[in-house]
């Protein structure tokens, strides 16, 4: 199978010095890379900023920084994909205007101008065809509605939601509490476990899926 794998936040560029991003520490989409190139798939990488070393068995790595350049780099690769795993925590905010130079303090009270980055998912349904989209929804309330909705929106075969407000799981740490949420609306709620074992399972997931659609389609 071959792997197109989205991992880490974004940063949006307020000036040369600053930035708005988020908590992503890109953990779980580095877990996700290197589960599967260690079962011996084709994996690409697509990093937004994160401080971890790269596992072994990527073939291409590519860093960006902005929610643009994210979306400019999975443009680029999703022909070459069987699989998508969107698990990164892309800006959907962004300044209205960048400054190309420092912004001085004045002791006055700013104003930020933000505006919508676009959303790399819905701008690709249209290239889906065969493939397997998987997304991620970080959630803090209503877990199971809001990501449901998000699947359908996004044109998912699977979305791995999780909460983020617990300190346990979700951002930063090396564990996470998901639910499964699949197309046909079945819901497997996982308990605490290390985002390597979780990332192994949802490489085994699609796995799986990519099989019996081939044994229904042969049969
Ligand atoms: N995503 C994306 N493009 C964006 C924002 C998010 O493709 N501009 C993807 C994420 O990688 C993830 C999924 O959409 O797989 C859901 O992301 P999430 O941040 O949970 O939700 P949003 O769609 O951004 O909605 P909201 O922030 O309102 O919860």
């Amino acid at each position: 199978m071959k792997l197109l794998v989205t991992a880490g936040p974004t940063r949006e560029a307020i000036d040369p010095v600053r930035f708005i991003s988020n908590r992503s520490s890109g953990k779980m989409g580095y877990a996700v890379a290197s589960a599967a190139a260690g079962k011996g798939h084709e994996v690409r990488l697509i990093s937004g900023p994160a401080a971890i070393e790269v596992p072994e068995g990527i073939s291409i790595v590519t860093r960006v920084v902005s929610a643009t350049e994210m979306l400019a780099s999975v443009h680029a690769n999703v022909d070459w994909c069987d699989a998508l795993v969107m698990s990164a925590a892309v800006a959907d905010m962004r300044p209205a205007e960048t400054s190309s130079s420092k912004i001085k303090k004045d002791g006055s009270t700013r104003t930020l101008k933000l505006e919508p980055t676009e959303d790399i998912l819905l701008s690709i349904a249209s290239l889906k065809h065969d493939r397997v989209f998987v997304g991620f929804a970080a959630e803090t309330e209503r877990l199971e509605e809001n990501a449901r909705q998000k699947l359908e929106a996004k044109g998912l075969d699977l979305i791995v939601a999780n909460d983020v407000s617990a300190t346990d799981a979700g951002f930063e740490v090396d564990t996470n509490r998901v639910s499964l949420i699949e197309r046909n609306g079945s819901v497997e709620k996982w308990g605490l476990q290390s985002k390597s074992e979780i990332a192994d399972r949802i490489v085994k997931w699609i796995e799986d899926y990519i099989s019996s659609r081939r044994s229904q389609s042969s049969s």
